[in-house]
């Protein structure tokens, strides 16, 4: 748990150009701010190393995409800078990291459809540590289940109005989704669709290996596949990043569509996200995922990848 005395709040306003700082220990939103009474709202959570938050743009774009999906008008993306660097310089100042490789941040931008009968959103920035479980299970690794989320994998296209692909604060959803799988022991989840396919997890994306060898059996090849972007899922930022990594360094690459045979035929799977970035799976529902040797060593060379990545 993360105590107030360790949170870093910036309300963006007006009258402040870089940001308003708040104490997070005492009471900020008003009670009928609609991302309180009705989850109406919009969220990104974001990385900062060494000060500097990774992939800031991609965020930024998703942060800006998922407000235009719910109809919500929010401040444009040099005010979110200003309030970030507001917020990460103040945490900084605060709680200087006793080390630089424990010097990591979770950054997360917030913007809800504002108070009722008001016209303005409510947005804020939110600085704090980063979790030891997120830490440890980039390690470790994690033991994930798959659930059903219910839906088709075409249900994105055929009813936009379920906001699937947006990033919004109706996370109710997929919390309990982790505590069902904490419940049985397990770590994550995977979703997969009522039609059978492999969809995301609660609160991050899939990845796959394959070693294979070329046509000709002359040299090795490696593919990363990730489901789908069109079947339901968040585009996740590490993902789309990690891809362009991986490509520049001669990986395939492959879309879907994923069955949960292709988890379990797979050298690898991980899931990725902006915070824990690569969480091997070692088992789903109790069967062991790939070989630990392969795993450790593609894991190990996604991982500088991703080291690569601003
Ligand atoms: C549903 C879902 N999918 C995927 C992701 C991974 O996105 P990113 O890599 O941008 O953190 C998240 C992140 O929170 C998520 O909530």
């Amino acid at each position: 748990m993360t105590s107030p005395a360790s949170v870093v709040l910036v309300f963006l306003d007006p009258a402040f150009p870089a940001g308003r700082l708040a104490d997070a220990s005492q009471p900020q939103l008003m009670a009928t701010d609609q991302g309180a009474t009705r989850g109406d709202g919009v969220f990104e959570t974001m990385l900062a190393v060494g000060g500097a938050v990774r992939k800031l743009q991609a965020h930024l774009d998703r942060l800006e995409g998922s407000a235009e999906a719910l109809d919500v008008v929010i401040p444009g993306q040099d005010q979110w800078r200003a309030a970030i660097g507001t917020g990460v310089a103040e945490y900084r100042a605060q709680h200087p990291a006793p080390s630089p490789a424990e010097d990591e941040l979770v950054v997360k931008l917030v913007a809800t459809r504002g108070v009722e009968g008001a016209a303005s959103p409510t947005c804020w920035v939110q600085v704090s540590p980063v979790g030891a479980a997120a830490r440890r299970q980039r390690e470790t690794g994690i033991d994930v289940i798959l659930l059903d989320r219910g839906y088709d994998s075409g249900v994105a296209e055929r009813a936009p109005w379920l906001l699937m692909g947006a990033k919004t604060l109706s996370y109710a959803v997929n919390m309990a989704a982790l505590r069902h799988a904490h419940k049985q022991g397990a770590d994550d989840v995977i979703f997969t669709s009522s039609d059978g396919r492999v969809l995301e997890g609660p609160t991050s994306t899939v990845l796959l290996a394959h070693l294979e060898t070329s046509d000709d059996g002359a040299r090795p090849v490696k593919r990363l596949i990730t489901p789908q972007l069109d079947s339901g899922i968040l585009p996740g930022t590490s993902q789309g990043a990690l891809f362009t990594a991986a490509k520049a360094a001669g990986w395939e690459l492959g879309y879907g569509p994923l069955e949960p045979q292709d988890l379990l035929d797979a050298d690898a799977v991980w899931l990725i996200s902006s915070i824990r970035l690569l969480a091997p799976v070692n088992h789903i529902d109790g069967k062991e995922i790939g070989t630990p040797a392969i795993q450790k060593q593609l894991t190990a060379e996604l991982n500088e990848l991703f080291a690569g990545i601003q």
